[in-house]
């Protein structure tokens, strides 16, 4: 393996971030996984894998092996004749193939399960390893097993999705950062189930189409949900963001009664998916609060400020100019933290991964 020297990451993560890493391979298959671990081990230098750079803040030249997994198969039943064959199927994707494309793709073939997850950035590898949600929908619903390559060990194994730990947002890979996902393999269905619970997706259905419509195809909920994520949130390509910056915090409804009591309109969901270790017996339920709601309401959205700011129809994005440095992403991420905790008293936490030239750290208000 001959890694290539001192490469800008810049087009490898969507906040555009300009920093080198000292050595750069692409990954196609687990052997060059297996050289890249020799490789780390034997010039004892930190690594970093990188899937779609959507969920990553780069702060200093990595002075390390970065990886970008360009892992790219999916694995379709041979006997796909839809909508003939039994109601569910198995289908298994690389890790580096593209998230969206596999949802499209999926939906033409005439498959639902994906549609509300529709134009996530990133790859299918990132998935698991944050629990992908959105619009009532995460990806627990048809995950079926994580393969998974030790970059410790160099073993290679699987998980069933119990094993994988998810919760909101949330997955047994945040504490194992040493595992890496090669191939995702999910459970699909050709009988539909509109999830439509989120109530923008029937109001955006009924907008697109012109009439109200109870059963929407997986196409109509994936237009919809297209249509409403460019509408309120930025597209990396065009300006660099990680999507929410921050996770929306869990709180007790307790919390949430004496909250809504000095902020009336305060904007909460019961949670479905906690993870057992932050469950607490002594509370009954459970709620996320909209994170992009406290940040609204303090003032924030639309704030600029040298190359970073907050976006204007979504206060949890963050979004920055290009030339900005990671670092000043940071530090604006932590003047709201403050300021969340100082007038709401909850703690806001930190949503992407962030490296500084040794490796993975954490920046958070304690
Ligand atoms: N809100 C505001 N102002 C804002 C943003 C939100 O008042 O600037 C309030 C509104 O009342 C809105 C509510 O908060 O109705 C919820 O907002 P939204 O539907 O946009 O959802 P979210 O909780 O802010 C989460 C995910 C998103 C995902 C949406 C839709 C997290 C951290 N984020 O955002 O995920 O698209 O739900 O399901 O859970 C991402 O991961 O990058 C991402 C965008």
């Amino acid at each position: 393996m001959k890694p290539q020297l001192k490469v800008s990451l810049k087009p490898y993560n969507t906040l555009s971030l300009d920093v080198k890493a000292d050595y750069f391979v692409r990954i196609h298959n687990i052997n060059d996984l297996h050289l890249a671990r020799n490789f780390c081990q034997m010039n004892d230098c930190p690594w970093l894998l990188i899937g779609g750079g959507s969920n990553l803040v780069l702060t200093q030249d990595f002075e390390g092996l970065v990886m970008v997994m360009a892992m790219d198969k999916v694995f379709w039943p041979s006997n796909i004749t839809v909508p003939k064959m039994s109601d569910k199927f198995a289908l298994s994707a690389e890790a580096g193939y593209e998230w969206d494309r596999l949802v499209e793709e999926t939906i033409q073939k005439g498959a639902s399960g994906l549609e509300n997850l529709s134009l996530i950035p990133g790859q299918v590898g990132a998935a698991p390893i944050q629990n992908i949600g959105a619009y009532g929908v995460e990806l627990a619903h048809c995950l079926t097993s994580v393969d998974v390559f030790d970059f410790k060990t160099g073993q290679t194994f699987q998980l069933t999705t119990t094993e994988c730990k998810l919760g909101y947002r949330d997955s047994i890979f945040k504490t194992h950062p040493h595992w890496i996902v090669t191939q995702v393999n999910l459970t699909l269905n050709f009988e539909h189930e509109p999830q439509v619970g989120y109530g923008i997706i029937a109001d955006t259905i009924a907008s697109i189409s012109g009439q109200s419509i109870t059963d929407p195809s997986p196409q109509q909920i994936r237009d919809a949900v297209i249509h409403i994520r460019r509408t309120k949130l930025p597209d990396p390509k065009y300006i660099p963001n990680v999507g929410s910056f921050f996770k929306n915090p869990v709180v007790t409804s307790e919390q949430v009664e004496s909250l809504t009591q000095i902020w009336p309109g305060l904007v909460s969901y019961p949670v479905a998916l906690i993870p057992v270790a932050k469950t607490s017996k002594t509370h009954s339920s459970y709620y996320k609060l909209a994170a992009g709601w406290l940040i609204d309401k303090l003032g924030w959205k639309g704030f600029r400020e040298g190359g970073v700011g907050v976006h204007e129809h979504q206060a949890l994005v963050l979004v920055c100019s290009g030339s900005a440095k990671g670092k000043d992403v940071l530090d604006l991420a932590l003047r709201i933290q403050a300021d969340v905790k100082a007038n709401f008293g909850v703690k806001l936490e930190i949503e992407p991964r962030l490296f500084d030239s040794r490796g993975e750290f954490t920046y958070n208000l304690d």
